[in-house]
């Protein structure tokens, strides 16, 4: 963000506290980012607020004078990777000792100051609630006010969720968080513990940020969350409403929400959505995680198989055109060669086009860490390969539908080694096609002359 946006920001947007605005001159910071898209709408964030306190973002390690790894603890050898990954700076440090190495996300969260112990050439420690603090954290470290190195992740429990989407240069599309945290406890997964206790924005500080990015030229918004159709803003406002009022009130032309648990995806909201679909996209990720019921009661997700498939069938009978995408776990604890074969057919019954399946990772401090019968990792491997296999058959048949239809493309970016564009369909397909940058911006008709399950290419149709 220039000097003269940060101008034009609400007060709300500008840094939390009055401190020394030019600690960072003169410094780099580049920041590494694992995850999913809450870590990499915080890295933005992170390097927003440095920005207001003048560091300047760089785009190699070289240049840095702060390295921050903003990690992941999803699945396995989490904190490894971080050490290796910190084990590769020892030749940088060298090179400059007054090189600063700081770990923020879900395994900073996790590990504290442990990390430190445990890697001297980490220097500063940060958790998910502790972002807005950074430039407060760096000021210590550069002044050197603490001999201590940094470590700040406690949770904010007690206090409400206000952070400021200060997304640097926001582009055609960017995410605003309205909500943080999980309390589903899903047995297997160790978001609850590292983004503490689901909290919502404020209805009044999502719609500013909407608005106020709508101005910078942003044209889709994705509201994001860990859970976000379980949105809870005052007085029983919910995440239909939510996505209702920002439809109704803003001049975002597209809309996207990710993730929302097939529990709290009601009727209320699929209304919502076909009364909207102008600018809500009909593009629905609702992971299931397994199709066998025994196994989803073990996860705790709250839904039978029949549930879910229930669930779809509304979904496709109320929201014409709506196309599907799902996370799946293959060899939970106690997971029987049959009760994987039901994940293989759900995912052939529903006719996903996408899917993000995953082998199961044990995570600190879950239930399903301390199940009996964890299975052997070949024997994962073996169900995750036979899985992709089916799909794969499956959606490359499925997605040929779309080749000779036009499809409206918001266009994202011009490629690197330029022209070709790349945009989105709303069900979220990825296309390529010739054209001039100048279309950047612009919801293009694009007729589609090859299509595999997430990518298509085509070319401008015309009108
Ligand atoms: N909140 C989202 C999921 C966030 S995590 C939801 O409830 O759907 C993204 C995905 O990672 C999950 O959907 C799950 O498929 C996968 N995942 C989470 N924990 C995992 C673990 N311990 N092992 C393997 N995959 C996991
Ligand atoms: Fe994890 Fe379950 Fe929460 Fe998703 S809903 S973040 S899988 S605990
Ligand atoms: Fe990873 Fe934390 Fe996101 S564990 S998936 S970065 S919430």
């Amino acid at each position: 963000m220039t000097q003269r946006e940060t101008e034009n920001l609400t007060p709300e947007m500008t840094p939390k506290s009055a401190m020394n605005h030019d600690i960072g001159k003169g410094r780099g910071v580049y920041i590494s980012t694992y995850g999913c898209q809450m870590n990499v709408n915080d890295s933005e964030r992170m390097y927003s607020l440095l920005e207001m306190v003048n560091f300047a973002p760089v785009s190699t390690l070289e240049e840095a004078s702060i390295i921050i790894i903003n990690s992941c603890s999803i699945r396995e050898k989490a904190v490894h990777k971080v050490y290796s990954e910190v084990g590769t700076f020892q030749k940088l440090k060298k090179k400059n000792p007054e090189l600063l190495i700081g770990v923020g996300g879900c395994v900073g969260q996790q590990e504290k100051e442990k990390l430190m112990k445990n890697h001297p050439l980490i220097d500063f420690v940060f958790g998910t609630d502790a972002i807005d603090e950074l430039p407060e954290i760096l000021n210590k470290v550069l002044t050197k006010t603490t001999k201590d190195k940094v470590v700040s992740a406690q949770f904010k429990h007690k206090q409400p969720y206000h952070v400021d989407t200060l997304v640097r240069n926001p582009g055609v599309s960017t995410f605003v968080n309205i909500t943080k945290g999980c309390d589903n406890f899903c047995s297997f997964c160790v978001v609850p513990f590292t983004r503490g206790r689901e909290k919502s924005r404020p209805v009044s500080h999502i719609m500013t940020d909407i608005h106020t990015l709508v101005a910078r030229g942003v044209k889709e918004v994705t509201l994001l969350g860990q859970n976000v159709n379980s949105y809870e803003g005052d007085a029983g406002f919910d995440f239909a409403d939510l996505l209702k009022k920002v439809a109704v009130e803003t001049g975002v032309e597209r809309l996207r929400y990710t993730t929302s648990h097939p529990k709290d995806f009601n009727e209320k909201l699929m209304h919502v959505i076909r009364d909207h679909q102008d600018k809500i996209c009909e593009y629905v990720h609702l992971p299931f995680q397994s199709g066998n019921t025994r196994i989803l009661e073990k996860m705790n997700r709250g839904y039978t198989r029949e549930e879910y498939v229930e669930k779809i069938n509304l979904i496709k009978k109320l929201i014409p055109g709506a196309v599907f995408s799902t996370d799946i776990i293959v060899g939970f604890p106690g997971e029987t060669e049959a009760e994987f074969q039901d994940t293989v057919s759900l995912v052939e019954e529903i006719g996903f086009e996408t899917i993000f399946a995953f082998k199961y990772s044990p995570r600190p401090n879950t239930k399903a860490a301390l199940m009996p019968d964890h299975l052997e990792e070949s024997v994962k491997s073996e169900r995750l390969n036979r899985l992709f296999d089916v799909h794969e058959k499956m959606a490359f048949e499925r997605v040929k539908i779309y080749e000779g239809q036009t499809l409206q493309v918001l266009v994202e970016k011009l490629e690197s080694g330029g022209g070709k564009l790349s945009g989105r369909t709303p069900t979220n397909k990825i296309v390529y096609f010739e054209g001039p940058g100048s279309l950047i911006g612009q919801t293009v008709p694009v007729k589609i002359t090859r299509a595999m399950p997430s990518v298509f290419r085509g070319e401008v149709a015309i009108q």
